[in-house]
């Protein structure tokens, strides 16, 4: 069984995977270890991600380690119908997404990956985790751990832990170094300029672009739009971060005081309303508004298509909104602009995230009666083993410590 758009697309969406494939020599490998030992056999994964050719590739690795696996979307308009029809018809794995699906039948779908009694979850923001705990509290007995892919999936479990809800461990793969250094900072950059860039044609040179928080995913897109010749303005609250956005060469202020200067905004917080009426009654007429962060929050447009004058669909993933006479336009409805107009992170940054998810899985696997409910980091060994592996793809050696190295970070003696 399975609930996707077309299956006539299976052909086109085998090509987007098989081509993906050659970007993700980390998990080939891996996929060609667990092919042999089947770590995971007769396991049932359920798990809720963007479905795109890159998690394709993650569902074939988990599948050739012999485990049972569903998967549903995290986001609406992130699925790619290609991929699922290629997905059910040609690796046999039970998908329910269709792309640009009502919430209805988004958590329809996230029903249907519960209704199979996962033994591990592997979660996008935590929508799967949440459902599984307020829905169906009873089937967390089978579930002998999850994992858990993005920083806002991350701040929800740490709140379920805090209020004593969480009923099994979670790994936080977004943690690990492998992960957050490069999937958040290199594959949020470009896939959300990427994004922007597909859905206005718009030239970044020269122009301003105001950039909300400046966590990994921040400092991404604040590269890349530099690198294409904007203005940057970082806002933020934490002032550690803010620091280094000014020392990093941004202008750094508060919002209130960039909205009139900005040609381009972009939100990559994870919280709530950070680009509020307020702000937008400040904004330039013809000002552009964009999410990257994992859900659609960011912008406050629930109070904006309540007062706006006037609102149209101008072209593919652009809204205009009138206000105060003024235009503003809004991309994908406020959704992660890099996955809704683009095609996410690039396959090599997801090949070290979807190391780190089926390693983890394995790892769960084999630790399940160990393990205490927590949100636990990702082991160090399996960080730095998909580094190892990344470098090994990419042909780079690198030095090792000489024995009288080692001895000198072991001692306090010697000084100068
Ligand atoms: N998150 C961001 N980009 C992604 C991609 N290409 N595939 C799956 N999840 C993602």
């Amino acid at each position: 069984m399975a609930e996707i758009r077309d299956l006539e697309l299976a052909k086109k969406g085998l090509e987007k995977i098989e081509w993906t494939e050659k970007d993700m020599p980390v998990l080939r490998k891996i996929q060609a270890r667990f092919e042999k030992e089947k770590p995971l056999k007769d396991v049932k994964i359920g798990c809720c991600l963007h479905v795109t050719k890159e998690t394709a590739n993650l569902m074939r690795t988990l599948k050739s380690a012999g485990a049972n696996v569903r998967l549903c979307a995290s986001n609406p308009l992130s699925t790619q119908d290609d991929v699922t029809a290629a997905l059910v018809k040609y690796f046999e794995i039970e998908v329910y997404a269709i792309h640009d699906e009502e919430n209805e039948s988004y958590y329809k779908h996230i029903d249907k990956v519960l209704e199979f009694s996962p033994q591990i979850t592997i979660d996008d923001g935590c929508d799967l985790v949440s459902t599984i705990h307020s829905k169906y509290p009873e089937k967390c007995k089978d579930v002998f751990g999850g994992s858990e892919e993005t920083t806002t999936g991350v701040i929800r479990l740490k709140n379920m832990l805090k209020d004593k809800e969480l009923k099994y461990p979670i790994v936080a793969v977004n943690d690990a170094k492998t992960k957050h250094f490069f999937d958040n900072r290199y594959g949020t950059g470009q896939s959300t300029l990427d994004g922007i860039i597909r859905a206005t044609d718009m030239l970044i040179a020269g122009s301003t672009v105001v950039i909300a928080g400046y966590g990994w995913c921040g400092r991404g897109a604040a590269m890349r739009a530099k690198g294409l010749g904007a203005n940057i303005i970082i806002t933020e609250v934490e002032p550690v971060k803010a620091l280094e956005a000014k020392m990093d060469g941004f202008r750094v202020m508060k919002m209130n005081n960039a909205a009139p200067l900005g040609d381009l905004f972009i939100t990559l917080t994870g919280d709530i309303n950070v680009i509020d009426i307020h702000h937008i009654k400040k904004m330039k007429s013809g000002a552009i508004l964009c999410n990257s962060g994992h859900f659609d929050v960011e912008i406050n447009l629930k109070k904006l298509n309540k007062i706006c004058t006037e609102k149209r669909k101008v072209r593919e993933f652009v809204n205009e909104y009138k206000i105060d006479g003024k235009s503003i336009y809004v991309l994908a409805e406020g959704r992660l602009i890099n996955l809704a107009a683009a095609n996410g992170h690039p396959a090599s940054v997801m090949d070290m995230s979807f190391a780190n998810q089926a390693l983890v899985a394995e790892f769960l696997c084999e630790n399940q009666h160990r393990m205490k409910i927590d949100v636990m980091p990702v082991p160090k060994a399996i960080d730095e083993k998909v580094a190892k592996l990344k470098l090994e793809s990419l042909n780079i050696k690198i030095d090792k410590l000489t024995p009288e190295q080692k001895k000198y970070l072991k001692s306090w003696s010697i000084g100068t």
